[in-house]
C-alpha cells in the first residue's frame, strides 16, 4: 500500500486526480487538504468534499489550508477553465459528503498524519504549493516521515497562465521556491510540457464515460474545461495535468524523470513564476561554483499511451 496526503484545488483535472487515487487499490488515501487556486478555498474546499463523496470516502479527513499566497495576492483564478464552482458548473450535482471538515487546518492535518503514519507518505500537490511550503517550515522534523512529493506544476518550455509560468507554480512562486529549491525531500515535478503531450481525446472520454456511473459523472465535469482545451489546443484534447502526476505518484517510474536543479523566479517581472533549470552537467555547474547539490526528479517523458490506459483503466474500474 501507498500512503498518500492529496493538497488540491479541485478544479477538473484535480477532480480526476483525486478519482484516480480512490480508484487505485495500492493507494491508502490519509487525507486531502485544500488551498486556493483555480477557484477560492471556500470552493476548492466544497468540491474536494463532493468528489470524495462521489467515491464514497466519508472516512478521508478533508481540512482547508491556504486562502492565499505567502507574500503577493493571487493575481487571478482559473474560473475560464474550470468554470465559474471549479467543475464546469457542476459541484452541486454532486453528492454532499455527510462528514464535514476535520476540525483543523491543512498544514496542522498534513503534520498530523505525517507523524502518525507507520510509513513514510507520499505528497501530491496540484495546487499552488502554499500549503506544503507552510508544512516543511513549519514541521521540519517531519521531511523524514515523507517518502516523496509529488508535484503537478512548472513549465519548462512555455507556459499556461503567462508566455514562461505555468499556473500552479505561478499562483505562488515564493513558495514554489521554498518546495523546489530550499527543501532537502525527494520531489518529483511534473511539469505541463509532459502533461499537456497526455492529452486525451473524446474517444478516451466516451470510452470513461461509458464505463459506468462515476466515469459518467466525471466526464459531466469536463464540459467548460474540454472547450478550454479545444480552443487553447486547436485539436481534440483534454489535459487532465493532475491526473499524470497523480498516475506517477500511483505507480513509481511510470514517467521518465531526469536530476536536475531548479529555481523560480518571483521577481514581479514578465517571468515571474518560471521554472529555471539548470541542465548542465554537475561538472560544469560547480565549475561556475554552484555548490548546493539539491536536485529535483524532472519528469520530461513517458510511453503517452501507456500513461492514457493506466488512468482510463483504474478510472473506469
Ligand atoms: O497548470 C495546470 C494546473 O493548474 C493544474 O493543477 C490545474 O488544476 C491548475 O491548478
Ligand atoms: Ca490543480
Amino acid at each position: 500500500m501507498t500512503p498518500l496526503i492529496i493538497d488540491t484545488d479541485p478544479g477538473v483535472d484535480d477532480a480526476f486526480a483525486i478519482a484516480l487515487a480512490c480508484a487505485s487499490p495500492e493507494v491508502d488515501l490519509l487525507g486531502v487538504t485544500t488551498v486556493f487556486g483555480n477557484v477560492g478555498l471556500a470552493m476548492t474546499t466544497r468540491n474536494a468534499l463532493r468528489l470524495l463523496a462521489l467515491y464514497g470516502r466519508e472516512d478521508v479527513p478533508v481540512a482547508a489550508g491556504a486562502d492565499r499566497p505567502l507574500v503577493f495576492p493571487h493575481p487571478h483564478r482559473a474560473r475560464y477553465v474550470h468554470g465559474q464552482d471549479g467543475l464546469s458548473g457542476l459541484s452541486d450535482s454532486l453528492p454532499e459528503r455527510a462528514t464535514g471538515l476535520a476540525n483543523t487546518d491543512a498544514v496542522s492535518l498534513l503534520a498530523s498524519l505525517l507523524d502518525r503514519a507507520a510509513q513514510p507518505v507520499t505528497i501530491v500537490p496540484i495546487g499552488p504549493l502554499t500549503n506544503i511550503a507552510l508544512l516543511l517550515a513549519v514541521h521540519p522534523s517531519l521531511t523524514g516521515k515523507i517518502a516523496r512529493i509529488v508535484i503537478m506544476g512548472g513549465a519548462m518550455n512555455g507556459g499556461n497562465v503567462t508566455a514562461g509560468a505555468e499556473f500552479n507554480v505561478w499562483s505562488d512562486p515564493e513558495a514554489a521556491r521554498r518546495v523546489l529549491a530550499e527543501e532537502e525531500v525527494p520531489t518529483v515535478l511534473v511539469p505541463m510540457d509532459l502533461t499537456v503531450r497526455c492529452a486525451v481525446d473524446t474517444s478516451w472520454l466516451d470510452r470513461l464515460a461509458a464505463s459506468g456511473e462515476r466515469g459518467r459523472t466525471l466526464v459531466s465535469l469536463t464540459s467548460v474545461y474540454r472547450e478550454h482545451y479545444r480552443k487553447s489546443l486547436g485539436r481534440d484534447g483534454t489535459v487532465l495535468h493532475d491526473a499524470v502526476a497523480m498516475a506517477e505518484a500511483i505507480s513509481p517510474g511510470l514517467l521518465k524523470t531526469s536530476p536536475m536543479p531548479l529555481d523560480v523566479e518571483c521577481g514581479q517581472g514578465a517571468g515571474r513564476g518560471m521554472i529555471i533549470a539548470d541542465r548542465r552537467s554537475t561538472a560544469a555547474r560547480e565549475e561556475s561554483g554552484v555548490r548546493r547539490g539539491r536536485t529535483v526528479d524532472v519528469a520530461l517523458d513517458a510511453e503517452l499511451d501507456t500513461v492514457r490506459e493506466f488512468m482510463l483503466e483504474r478510472l473506469s474500474s
